[in-house]
């Protein structure tokens, strides 16, 4: 274990996450400023430990202030079929059509790229509106689902890897479909 070569990777990720011990360690007045400089050089060089990766700081110190906490998320249209019909369908329906193309030009995959920026980001803007109650986790699994998928299809039109976009869009479509199945009754089946 202690040999593994994926330390070597771990270690550059270890990097960063090594400072967060500190800034839970951190006098309670210091922990919404950036760890001061001299405590970021010394621990860029230390050599990570594999104990020290373990617990990615992907969580944040409860003491840390979120910085989106006076800006409160809130949607402007709280009726899913309004949203769906006017966020989602033009967008869809732009993005099969040039999808079809065989042959995408820069124009063409410039389109993916928004289309499929557009669907990506929404899914963050369902996990807004779902049910309350046992069925939300269901519901934001869908949203999630299809946020990430959209986000492949839209790394995939960047790098204008046709391939990879075909397969992207097609498994972003079967998410949007699970949560149609799930929650539209069925309905607004969807072609890739
Ligand atoms: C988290 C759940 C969820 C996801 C994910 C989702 N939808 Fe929907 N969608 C719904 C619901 C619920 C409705 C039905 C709304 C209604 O009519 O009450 C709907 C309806 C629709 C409709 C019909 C709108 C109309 O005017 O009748 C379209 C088109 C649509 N969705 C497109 C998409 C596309 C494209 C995706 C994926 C990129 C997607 N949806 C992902 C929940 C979802």
């Amino acid at each position: 274990m202690t040999t593994s070569p994926l330390w070597t990777c771990a270690g550059a990720l270890g990097l960063t996450a090594l400072a967060f011990p500190f800034g839970l360690t951190a006098p309670p007045q210091t922990a919404d400023a950036a760890p001061p400089a001299e405590s970021r050089g010394p621990v860029a060089t230390v050599a990570v430990e594999p104990v020290a990766v373990e617990p990615v700081a992907v969580e944040p110190a409860a003491d840390v202030k979120d910085p989106v906490a006076d800006r409160p998320l809130a949607p402007v249209e709280t009726d899913m079929h309004e949203f769906m019909e006017y966020v989602y369908q033009p967008t869809y329906r732009r993005l099969k059509a040039s999808m079809a193309a065989e042959e995408k030009d820069r124009k063409a995959w410039s389109a993916v790229k928004s289309d499929a920026l557009i669907l990506a980001e929404a899914g963050n803007l369902t996990l807004m509106r779902g049910p309350q109650g046992e069925d939300r986790a269901a519901w934001n699994a869908h949203s999630v689902a299809t946020r990430d998928a959209g986000g492949a299809l839209y790394r995939a039109a960047k790098a204008k890897d046709e391939s990879v976009a075909q397969q992207s869009y097609r498994t972003m479509i079967q998410h949007c479909n699970a949560c149609h199945t799930q929650f539209a009754d069925g309905e607004h089946m969807l072609t890739p």
